[in-house]
């Protein structure tokens, strides 16, 4: 008679284990003074890109408001498409100036903007409250110039998947701004913040063309979805043949079942439980890339944190890292102008290891022309790229359990190309190293997990004696920490979940020559948030949340460091200095 109210809990648990973590929506806003007025939400991280304040100093070349539109259900429509004019006047730096507005209640949404094709954003919502909620989002788009500067202008869209019912009534309200100034004008705070530091890099920054790897079918966006590790999907591309360099530069956000793919536990756990969630396969996951079959490298994907995942109150106002404006991550190809060079359709092809539906991926290629030369010669010497090395553990006795997985991977490929830069060798090295540690206990509803990445590149440039003229080391560390418990409430559908969450940006690059570190930069961004919320359906009735971050970046333009904690959707203090000697 015992073992109804036992296998009962345990199917309750088995529900109650499947949502977290999870995303959920806000019912109202949660801070303890009411306010009837619109609450403005912000990422704390730098750098934050000053517009110069009304007509006056530092007036902008050309201004072009773009775009003014209200997704409402939006959900399945093509792209919203406007004609972004060129700016006559001379310009040196190109400034998006995007904002939205909302209230009601919705879901954080994925979008992103596209300038002929080419990806200059990716970004997701913040979730709504009955009193409104705003934000902005300013960033630098000077390299996408060769976009930017066609004389006829470029056709610039915007996609923002949202769904109108009896429930969620948040529409997005979106406006569109490019702003171009020029460095003529002795102004201003943007300049000194955007303008790039001196580089010593054997070539210039900006690239001569900008080619979209994107959907050519745009019904859904341009970006490409991908279902799971088998769905690779494929574009088909030409390169001018006096490219000399070609740099990849990816964008990449998880969805549905892969949202938070880093607490996804292995299949043998849902099957042997008889669970019915989709969310499995484990907690690795990677993006490769392919260049006509071969693997051009790897990718490892920062967990981006949506405003309405884990404990919505902890992105209240300040928002997950990366959540308004999603990393986009480099990879060096110009050992492949060997194989690219030829003047004939090549295909670059994108997937995701261990993957369940779905992910939005779409590239830009960055491509460097000979002002020379119509033809520069190439060859790819070396190519290695070994399976991914793989262990998984698992061990189990019904819904408790502890996970572990590694994955590991070494990606090598070096070629000369022969350009007026003289005939040089490009040699690129990635090493990745993944851990991750899950822990179910008390029969799922309490969950702890583990993840740490990390991502070495070299790219060594070496003349014809093998001599390195030039290497830049790119490092990245991304871990995260989260544990919830999951309590079912009494005499009540809902529920309590207590959530600790701690995730941290780390990226590190350098510029050596002749081993001498001529250019350092590093950011160091760290969240920490800790708190509970009581859940019913997806909906959360009420909590608690608290939020502190730390922000760092160094480079040669000097140290800035913010600190910064919001408790139940206020900011408690924010501070921030220009020296990173300075302690508080
Ligand atoms: C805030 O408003 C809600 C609903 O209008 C009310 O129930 C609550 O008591 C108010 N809280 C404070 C601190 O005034
Ligand atoms: C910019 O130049 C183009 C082409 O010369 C011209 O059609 C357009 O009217 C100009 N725009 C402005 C705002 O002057
Ligand atoms: C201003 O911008 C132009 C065009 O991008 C560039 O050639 C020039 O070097 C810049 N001048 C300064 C002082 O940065
Ligand atoms: C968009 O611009 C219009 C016109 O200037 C303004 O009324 C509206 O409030 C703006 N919306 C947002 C979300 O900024
Ligand atoms: C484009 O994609 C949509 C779905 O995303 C599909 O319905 C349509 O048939 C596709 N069009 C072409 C021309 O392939
Ligand atoms: C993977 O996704 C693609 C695209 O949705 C689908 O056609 C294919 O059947 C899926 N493969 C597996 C093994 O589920
Ligand atoms: C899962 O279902 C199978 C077949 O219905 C059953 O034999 C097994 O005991 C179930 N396992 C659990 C953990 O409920
Ligand atoms: C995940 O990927 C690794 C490496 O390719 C593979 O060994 C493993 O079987 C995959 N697991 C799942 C669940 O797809
Ligand atoms: C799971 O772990 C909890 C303690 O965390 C324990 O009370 C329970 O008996 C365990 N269940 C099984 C099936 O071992
Ligand atoms: C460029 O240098 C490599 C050795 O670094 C050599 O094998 C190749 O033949 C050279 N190419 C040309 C066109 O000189
Ligand atoms: C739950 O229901 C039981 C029986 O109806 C009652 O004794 C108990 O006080 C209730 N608990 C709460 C927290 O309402
Ligand atoms: C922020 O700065 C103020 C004033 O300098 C100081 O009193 C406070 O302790 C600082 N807070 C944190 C969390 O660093």
């Amino acid at each position: 008679m015992n073992s109804i109210p036992i296998l009962l809990s345990l199917l309750l648990s088995a529900i109650l284990s499947r949502s977290s973590p999870d995303h959920f929506i806000l019912h109202r806003p949660i801070t303890t003074t009411n306010t009837s007025s619109p609450q403005e939400y912000f990422d704390p991280s730098f750098p934050s890109i000053l517009l110069p304040a009304g007509a006056g100093d530092g007036d902008p070349s050309c201004s072009h408001a773009v775009l003014s539109h209200s997704f409402a259900h939006s959900f399945g429509s093509p792209p919203i498409s406007a004609h972004l004019p060129p700016c006559n006047s001379s310009w040196s730096t190109a400034i998006l100036d995007l904002t939205i507005s909302s209230s009601g209640e919705q879901y954080d949404r994925i979008a992103a903007i596209w300038i002929n094709g080419a990806e200059i954003l990716r970004t997701s919502t913040a979730e709504p409250t009955p009193s409104g909620v705003f934000w902005s989002i300013r960033k630098d788009i000077t390299r996408y110039a060769p976009l930017l500067r066609h004389p006829t202008g470029a056709l610039i869209s915007v996609m923002l998947e949202n769904i109108i019912d009896e429930t969620l009534t948040g529409v997005y309200n979106l406006n569109l701004s490019i702003h171009f100034y020029s460095n003529d004008t002795d102004d201003s705070d943007l300049l000194s913040l955007s303008s790039p530091p001196l580089h010593h890099s054997l070539f210039k920054d900006q690239p001569d063309l900008i080619l979209p790897i994107s959907n050519d079918n745009n019904s859904s966006g341009f970006w490409f979805r991908i279902e799971n590790e088998t769905d690779l999907h494929y574009k088909t591309f030409v390169i001018p043949s006096n490219t000399y360099r070609a740099i990849l530069e990816v964008f990449i956000s998880s969805h549905g079942d892969d949202e938070f793919w880093y607490s996804n536990p292995p299949n043998i756990y849902i099957d042997k439980n008889n669970l019915t969630t989709t969310r499995g396969n484990g907690a690795f996951r990677n993006v490769f890339i392919t260049i006509d079959d071969k693997l051009a490298g790897t990718i490892m994907p920062f967990p981006v944190i949506f405003t309405g995942g884990i404990n919505p109150l902890f992105w209240s106002p300040i928002v997950a890292i990366g959540a308004f404006d999603l990393p986009s991550y480099h990879l060096d190809i110009t050992p492949f102008l060997g194989v690219l060079l030829d003047g004939e359709p090549h295909e670059l092809g994108f997937g995701v290891t261990n993957a369940t539906s779905f992910w939005l991926i779409d590239a830009n290629l960055h491509l460097w022309l000979d002002p020379v030369s119509d033809q520069v010669e190439a060859e790819l010497i070396h190519h290695q790229a070994p399976p991914l090395a793989f262990s998984a553990d698992a061990e189990f006795k019904k819904l408790n359990g502890t996970f572990k997985l590694g994955a590991e991977t070494k990606v090598h490929v070096s070629g000369w190309v022969n350009s007026s830069h003289g005939n040089l060798t490009i040699d690129v090295e990635q090493k990745m190293k993944y851990k991750s540690l899950i822990f179910f206990r008390n029969n799922g509803d309490f969950k702890e997990v583990l993840m740490k990445g990390k991502l070495k590149t070299d790219v060594k440039i070496k003349d014809k004696l093998n001599v390195v003229l030039q290497r830049k080391a790119f490092k990245a560390k991304y871990p995260l920490y989260l544990v919830t418990y999951t309590l079912k409430d009494e005499n009540s559908t809902s529920y309590t979940v207590k959530t600790n969450l701690s995730h941290s940006f780390n990226e590190k690059k350098n510029l050596i020559v002749a081993d001498n570190v001529v250019h350092s930069s590093s950011v160091v961004d760290t969240q920490n948030g800790f708190g509970w919320m009581r859940v019913e359906g997806h909906s959360v009735l009420d909590g608690m949340a608290n939020t502190e971050q730390s922000y760092r970046s160094q480079d040669s333009g000097g140290c800035r460091l913010r600190k910064i904690g919001a408790k139940d959707g206020e900011i408690l203090y924010d501070n921030s200095t220009n020296s990173c000697a300075f302690v508080w």
